[in-house]
């Protein structure tokens, strides 16, 4: 007999056991197909189809030029290879401006077989996460360093390194949890303000860059395979050398034909 899959009601709660039982949650990036399928049977808890794809997948400088029928396209075949984990849609930025379109883009995102979505955003986004969670659809909220402000920003930059900063990061992580966010993600949070945080709200911090003692982790998937050699943060340990892997196999591939047509021109 197999076993029955959990539904999406209890994979929310049994996120939330987990952080209760100390048990850490893992969660990749995935944009195509085969990725998701080998990442779900892999057994990954969360499969995040992120505007991570603009930098890493699409050539993009950065995930402000992402669009919605981009992530929709990449949230389909995600879709097609995962059986057992959460997929989570990434909504662009511009797509989520106010609580109305917000629910509709959400839904846009489960149309594409993501059951619940990501929103960059804290305390200036309680009504847009309410209003998504009312409408049935479980939301993962994203604070500390948000990419899609970057040019805002002016760079990555690490957040909590200041009283205000932390004050703010706390008040962000409270508000998105009583706005209904089943979890949220702390992005280069300083590790000991990212560990306060995560004694004190009860949905589970998923941290990239925030050190050790957030409930769970994420990753882009290129950064932790090498698939992107150009750049790797500087917190991410390698598991692998893909793109090395690539050019090794490319380069036996040339060879072996440009010498399987030696000798024959004349
Ligand atoms: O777009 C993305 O991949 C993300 C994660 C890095 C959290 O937002």
């Amino acid at each position: 007999m197999t076993a029955r899959r959990p539904s999406l009601l209890e994979k929310m709660k049994d996120f939330r056991e987990m952080k209760r039982r100390g048990e850490k949650i893992t969660s990749l990036t995935a944009y195509d197909y085969p990725t998701a399928r080998l990442l779900d049977e892999s057994g990954i808890d969360i499969i995040l189809v992120g505007d991570s794809v603009g930098m890493v997948v699409l050539g993009y400088e950065d995930t402000t030029q992402v669009t919605l029928d981009e992530m929709l396209h990449h949230t389909r075949a995600v879709a097609r290879g995962v059986k057992n984990a959460l997929v989570v849609g990434d909504m662009p930025i511009h797509t989520f401006d106010t609580p109305v379109e917000a629910v509709a883009t959400a839904k846009q995102f489960v149309e594409a077989g993501a059951p619940a979505v990501k929103l960059e955003g804290g305390q200036s986004h309680v009504a847009h996460i309410e209003a998504i969670t009312q409408a049935g659809i479980p939301c993962m909220a994203h604070i500390g360093m948000l990419p899609q402000q970057v040019r805002k920003e002016g760079g990555y930059k690490v957040k909590g390194r200041t009283q205000s900063e932390a004050e703010a990061l706390l008040a962000d992580a409270r508000a998105v949890e009583q706005a209904g966010a089943f979890s949220v993600v702390l992005e280069i949070v300083m590790a000991k303000i990212a560990e306060q945080i995560t004694n004190a709200i009860g949905i589970p911090t998923i941290g990239i860059g925030s050190g050790e003692d957030c409930d769970g982790q994420i990753l882009v998937t290129h950064d932790l395979i090498g698939l992107f050699p150009w750049f790797t943060p500087k917190f991410v340990s390698p598991e692998a050398r893909v793109a090395e892997e690539i050019r090794k196999a490319a380069r036996a591939f040339i060879e072996r034909t440009r010498a399987a047509g030696l000798g024959r021109g004349d």
